[in-house]
């Protein structure tokens, strides 16, 4: 692992374009404004909902102490020059879906998407978050045709965080205590390596028994559908706003931060052209670098599963709509 870079000065980019203003995007829009990290354009299909819930987020910047902008629109050309674009736009699993069941109904949504933010903000960073999610970045990836290090899937920060949050929880510490790693697909066959997840820097496995890690480790692979299936009208907002809040931040302010994401692979752990979780460094010129872990064979053979699912469904995505590159 080569020694990290020191972080360059703060960044002076500011401005941050979300398209969908569902319960993800806009409760990432109150994070970014309320960390008084950018200005930020949100964008939705629906005229009237990103400008009311804009003008909502406004009448609370006395009380939450920042100057933030913030817009509304349904036209594209409102989010031009942007920084940072961030997709949440698209449909949420219902009870008994998988995050592959929304593929037909996602892959359009986000190619589109895609296309028209990028046209207007061709230097900015793309982050996705739409399911599912490593087929949906590199769908955007190629009907943008941005390089591959500035499009990054936001799904590890988000499944590491249940991680922590299960281990503090299971010990009775904080889960600030708690450094958890998950690569792979954003799905079932994600691949947690409690191996690298330690408490106050006690690897887990000194801490607890390896039936107690499994039951975590596949709590975790179930955290989406956990809330799914409580909340049966959609999924989890708070917890995938944080995550890609944190990943917005990283970009923004150079602040290099170590985080999985889903990241476009060229060879990395034997694994070429397909967007997959691994652990990378984040900055505001996007994937800095990605970190190849050691693996055991039996974690680099689910990590390959993983990839091959992913590949899978992007072909069957690209059978739907053969011209997301055009
Ligand atoms: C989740 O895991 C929505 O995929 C997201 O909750």
């Amino acid at each position: 692992m080569q020694t990290l870079n020191p972080a360059c000065p703060a960044g002076t980019q500011n401005r941050v374009s979300i398209i969908g203003a569902g319960k993800v995007g806009s409760t990432l829009a109150h994070g970014i404004i309320s960390r008084n990290l950018a200005d930020v354009v949100l964008l939705d299909i629906q005229d009237g909902l990103p400008q009311g819930i804009a003008l909502d987020l406004m009448e609370a910047r006395g009380l939450e102490g920042h100057d933030r902008q913030i817009i509304g629109t349904s036209d594209y050309a409102d989010t031009a020059n942007s920084d940072v674009v961030v997709i949440t736009a698209g449909r949420a699993r219902l009870p008994g879906m998988s995050r592959d069941d929304l593929i037909e109904t996602n892959a359009k949504i986000v190619i589109e998407a895609a296309k028209k933010a990028i046209a207007h903000s061709p230097n900015a960073v793309l982050i996705v978050v739409t399911n599912p999610l490593d087929v949906m970045t590199h769908l955007a990836w190629e009907a943008t045709g941005l390089p591959a290090r500035r499009v990054v899937g936001m799904a590890g920060v988000l499944d590491a965080s249940r991680l922590q949050v299960f281990i503090a929880a299971e010990l009775g510490v904080s889960a600030r205590d708690v450094q958890t790693m998950v690569l792979g697909n954003h799905g079932n066959m994600m691949v947690p390596l409690p191996r690298y997840c330690t408490v106050g820097g006690i690897p887990i496995t000194k801490l607890m028994d390896d039936e107690k890690i499994d039951r975590l480790v596949q709590r975790t692979r179930q955290g989406g559908t956990e809330i799914v299936e409580l909340m049966k009208t959609g999924g989890a907002y708070y917890a995938p706003a944080a995550s890609t809040c944190l990943m917005v931040e990283s970009i923004l302010l150079n602040q290099f931060r170590l985080v999985s994401a889903a990241v476009y692979l060229q060879g990395e752990y034997g694994i070429k052209d397909v967007f997959l979780g691994v652990c990378c460094r984040l900055s505001g010129q996007g994937v800095e670098q990605i970190f190849e872990l050691d693996l055991t064979e039996k974690e680099h053979e689910a990590l390959q599963a993983a990839a091959d699912l992913v590949r899978q469904n992007v072909d069957r995505a690209k059978l739907i709509f053969p011209n997301a590159a055009l």
